[in-house]
């Protein structure tokens, strides 16, 4: 696998991954990057990073002529491209329909087209959401949970993989799919979670907690699931899917309180605000098939390191978060967040 084409390569998943394989992998000579460059893409995302290795194509997966000629000069495409935010689906759901589900279309018959490896890049939002833990109640999603998706971010990413799963079967993709829990880490947009959080206090604006606080999501690092994709990509069973997790289950009102704590604010500093519609409860991840059949585990396991790495990360990188700030916070205040 000398060339690689990623899409969303300059998004905060994508570019961690892209920055993982120039370090990682020198087998990798060319990643050619397609990305639209969306409120959420970032050129200074890939900044620093060998030109004779990295190149950005600005366009859209969409875009089916830019699509097949891109795909028909690489070994293999992975496809991070996506609207990937609930609370924009819940305000717009169209460019996630279009993006989510079209470009992904394009992207795969155009990989048919030129018998071109594909791994695609998916959530666990697709299994819906699980009751809270109790003594009782310990289930996790695994590869065989069926499709329940709540909101409209999930039920475009769940109509993909279906696309993807029914082109292994009926055309012969080369495919694989994986499906990940929340990430954390470097580069995350400040619109979520935790880099909201963090960037409010930097700010001087308190942070905000949906509902009651209780909505637990499983946090695995970024970097974790950049290592862990490669695998996949390079040792996984073409038409398998692939769970992704570090047993990382939080509830939300933890993870602030780990933040406030670890950015020195007093434990109430912070305020409730309206709940996200249809806000899945409980997501938590089985990754024992990627443990046991391929190898992987998670590097970063105490969430509260991780954390401090990223509440670094954004304090040292003002110049990359600050011009997005205002219209976020604006955008969220008009939607009662
Ligand atoms: P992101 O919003 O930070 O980045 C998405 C990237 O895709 C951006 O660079 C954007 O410009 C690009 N893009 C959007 N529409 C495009 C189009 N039509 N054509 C080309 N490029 C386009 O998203 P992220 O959080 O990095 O997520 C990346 C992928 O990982 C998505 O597929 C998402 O569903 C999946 N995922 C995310 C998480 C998470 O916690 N963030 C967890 C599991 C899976
Ligand atoms: O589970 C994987 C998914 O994780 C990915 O597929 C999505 O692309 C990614 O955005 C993420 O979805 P979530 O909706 O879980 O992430 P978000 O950061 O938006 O919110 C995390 C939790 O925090 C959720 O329960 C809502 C809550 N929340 C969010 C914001 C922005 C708050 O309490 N306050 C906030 O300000």
């Amino acid at each position: 696998m000398k060339h690689l084409l990623v899409t969303g390569g300059a998004g905060f998943i994508g570019s961690n991954f892209v920055r993982y394989v120039v370090a990682e992998h020198p087998e990798v000579t060319t990643i050619t990057v397609l990305d639209k460059l969306t409120y959420a893409g970032n050129r200074a995302n890939l900044a620093d990073l060998p030109t004779d290795r990295v190149q950005l194509v600005v366009g859209d997966i969409c875009d089916a002529a830019l699509v097949d000629q891109l795909v028909a000069q690489a070994d293999a495409v992975v496809h991070f491209a996506a609207e990937s935010h609930n609370d924009n689906a819940l305000a717009d759901p169209d460019p996630f329909v279009t993006t989510n589900i079209v470009g992904t279309y394009q992207l795969i018959q155009a990989c048919v087209r030129h018998h071109t490896r594909y791994h695609h890049i998916s959530t666990d939002e697709v299994y819906g959401d699980l009751p809270l833990r109790s003594a009782t109640e310990t289930r996790k999603f695994t590869p065989d949970s069926p499709y329940r998706p709540s909101g409209p971010y999930s039920a475009t990413k769940a109509s993909s993989d279906l696309l993807v799963r029914a082109w292994v079967r009926s055309f012969g993709l080369q495919a694989t799919i994986s499906n990940c829990s929340n990430n954390y880490g470097p580069y995350q947009h400040v619109e979520k979670f935790i880099p909201r959080q963090i960037t409010n206090i930097l700010s001087g604006i308190r942070p905000k907690l949906y509902g009651n606080g209780k909505n637990v999501r499983d946090w695995i690092h970024t970097s974790d699931h950049s290592r862990a994709v490669w695998t996949i990509l390079t040792q996984g069973q073409i038409g398998e899917t692939y769970l992704i997790g570090a047993n990382g289950e939080l509830d939300n009102r933890t993870v602030l309180a780990m933040i406030l704590q670890q950015m020195g604010q007093p434990a109430d500093a912070f305020d409730w605000v309206g709940d996200r519609a249809g806000h899945d409860l409980r997501y938590a991840i089985d990754a024992s098939k990627l443990e046991r059949k391929l190898g992987w585990h998670p590097q970063i396991t105490d969430f509260s390191v991780g954390l401090q790495q990223t509440i670094d990360w954004y304090s040292k990188h003002k110049d990359w978060w600050q011009p997005q700030k205002a219209a976020v916070e604006a955008k969220y205040q008009r939607e009662n967040h």
